[in-house]
């Protein structure tokens, strides 16, 4: 998307191929710049210091980290703890697993000496379909938020959590996706960004709708039942990390607070996520590996006891629909499994 008119993705290969080029969002807001990452060591990192950070983005990273480790070693032995490495970066996201798993597929069955250009490529090959997939995402998400019900003359009020925008995706986001094609084309729209404690995620929404001269205003989370209450939000719409296949939402935590609010004030909650979210091993939503983080982001540097779990779960009785990139469904595990039936075809 644009930053102040001028078209950038949050990660892209380098173009001496020896590395990624990823935007270190902890540099953000206060500066716009990227790092690079030449190593599977320099991914691995930047995943875990959450410099790349987002549900797709660090499953199409890990792709580019493999790659880079094949570089080195592209024994079956180097493959597999290339894999293990990146895999225990980060635990709730099923976009990481997902992403290792098809470049590893498609690597495994090759000699070799031609498996890292082969990962590299397919790495490249994940991030355009991601990026494709959000696109989707937009259109289908847009045409629903467009026939939501709103007073005359009112831009339409949405309210997100986190930051599931460009920065998360590389490109469009996937619950920023349907609001910046609806700014696209003209349409009214303001966004109420739920500030994201305690890392503040919320910021980089706020940073990057500005940047592409989204409207929006920043909220405490606090604030959002207020909101929702008050009438002042026509719909929630967030991102996701894993989606179980009976539709139990895993996203960042406070969105299940989101969602308990929305139902109680009958706002609509959506959920925009590409099929790479979806999780079909597992059925319940407390199966879903929740981070634990350090207790420092919550409390600074006093010995108080805190307890800090990055996300939560919200039950798909709560939600009103999930909006992938082969279209709109109910959170449930018929409609997933029908929007999953084309992928092996
Ligand atoms: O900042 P993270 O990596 O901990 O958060 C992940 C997310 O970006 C969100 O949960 C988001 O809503 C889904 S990813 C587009």
């Amino acid at each position: 998307m644009n930053v102040h008119g001028v078209p950038h993705r949050s990660l892209r290969e380098a173009p001496d191929g020896g590395a990624i080029l990823a935007v270190d969002q902890t540099r953000l807001p206060g500066e716009f710049l990227e790092c690079r990452l030449g190593s599977i060591g320099d991914v691995a990192d930047a995943i875990t210091a959450m410099r790349v950070r987002g549900a797709p983005l660090i499953g199409i990273a890990a792709a580019y980290g493999l790659a880079l480790a094949l570089r080195d070693d592209p024994s079956d032995a180097g493959l597999d703890r290339a894999t293990d490495l990146l895999g225990a970066t980060r635990p709730t996201a099923v976009n990481l697993a997902w992403a290792l798993d098809r470049v590893g597929e498609m690597v495994r069955p090759l000699p070799p000496p031609v498996r890292a250009e082969a990962a590299w490529r397919s790495a490249g090959a994940i991030a355009e379909s991601e990026v494709a997939a959000c696109l989707a995402i937009g259109r289908h998400g847009a045409e629903l938020l467009r026939r939501l019900e709103r007073p005359a003359g009112r831009a339409l009020q949405i309210l997100t959590h986190c930051n599931a925008g460009w920065l998360a995706t590389v490109d469009w986001g996937t619950a920023l996706a349907p609001i910046y094609r609806l700014h696209d084309a003209g349409v009214p729209v303001h966004v109420w960004v739920s500030e994201t404690r305690p890392r503040n995620q919320g910021l980089l929404t706020a940073w990057e709708l500005g940047a592409h001269g989204v409207p929006f205003t920043v909220i405490a989370d606090n604030a959002a039942g207020h909101l929702l209450a008050r009438r002042n939000v026509d719909a929630v719409l967030v991102g996701a990390d894993r989606i179980t296949r009976s539709g139990d939402v895993g996203n960042k935590i406070g969105t299940l607070l989101k969602a308990l609010a929305a139902r109680e004030f009958r706002v609509p909650f959506y959920v925009a996520a590409p099929l790479s979210t979806v999780d079909l091993s597992i059925r319940d939503g407390a199966s879903i590996p929740i981070e634990e983080r350090s207790p420092g982001e919550v409390v600074g540097t006093s010995t108080l006891p805190a307890i800090n779990p990055g996300f939560d779960v919200t039950p798909a009785s709560f939600v009103t629909a999930i909006i992938t990139e082969r279209g709109v469904a109910a959170a449930t595990e018929a409609a997933l499994a029908a929007l999953r039936a084309g992928d092996s075809a």
